[in-house]
């Protein structure tokens, strides 16, 4: 029980640092959340043409949710292995919450793509190269970021359950990262039919 309150509490904290907010403010690109589509990610980093603020951004956002993952793993070394996939997956949850709902932010976070490929590489890597594949596959045919990660994060749970037969708590961890993933792009979802979403490295201007 102690462990489960570290890994929710110590995961949400992580989770809820907003590099992107705190790379852009500190390289002088101005306030994220006026930029773009005001979401604090890394792909709305990119619009503001600061391509090193993007990379720290989708590094740091990710990082973050496989220190979380780490820890949490390195924390239940001499448990089972049930535990410890269970236990990952708290961490990984919780750092996930914690990208989604700052509390720095107001709780007002992001769309958590960039941490949920930290997490699934720290908790079953080839799930998270699977997915992160997908990502590269989709963005070079299309170049939406958006679409690119509404098709991985989608069909990451069928590779931890199905393709990689990973223990059940990281299956159920994609899953649920993926419809809040899905709950998250609504506007995006909604432009995506429209045709009017952005591509990346398009119109800096874009209003989206
Ligand atoms: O990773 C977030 C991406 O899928 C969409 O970001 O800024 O285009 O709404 P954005």
């Amino acid at each position: 029980p102690a462990l489960i309150a570290a890994a929710v509490i110590g995961g949400y904290l992580l989770g809820s640092i907003p590099f992107g907010v705190i790379a852009t403010r500190l390289g002088g690109a101005g306030d994220l959340r006026n930029i773009g589509s005001g979401n604090i990610g890394a792909t709305n980093v990119l619009r503001t043409g600061r391509k090193d603020l993007a990379a720290i951004t989708l590094l740091g956002d990710g990082g973050k949710g496989a220190v979380a993952v780490l820890i949490a793993w390195l924390a239940t070394r001499e448990s089972t292995k049930d535990v410890q996939a269970l236990l990952t997956s708290i961490a990984a949850a919780s750092a996930f919450l914690g990208h989604l709902f700052p509390v720095w932010l107001k709780f007002k976070g992001g769309k958590g793509v960039a941490t949920f490929f930290g997490t699934l590489l720290a908790a079953a890597w080839p799930v998270g190269i699977a997915a992160g594949a997908t990502w590269i596959v989709m963005a070079f045919l299309f170049r939406i970021s958006s679409l690119a990660a509404l098709t991985a994060v989608a069909l990451a749970p069928i590779y931890a359950a199905f393709v990689f037969d990973r223990p059940l708590p990281i299956a159920w961890l994609a899953l649920f990262m993926a419809v809040l993933i899905y709950f998250r792009h609504a506007e995006n979802i909604r432009r995506l039919l429209k045709g009017e979403e952005p591509r990346i490295g398009g119109d800096k201007k874009d209003p989206a």
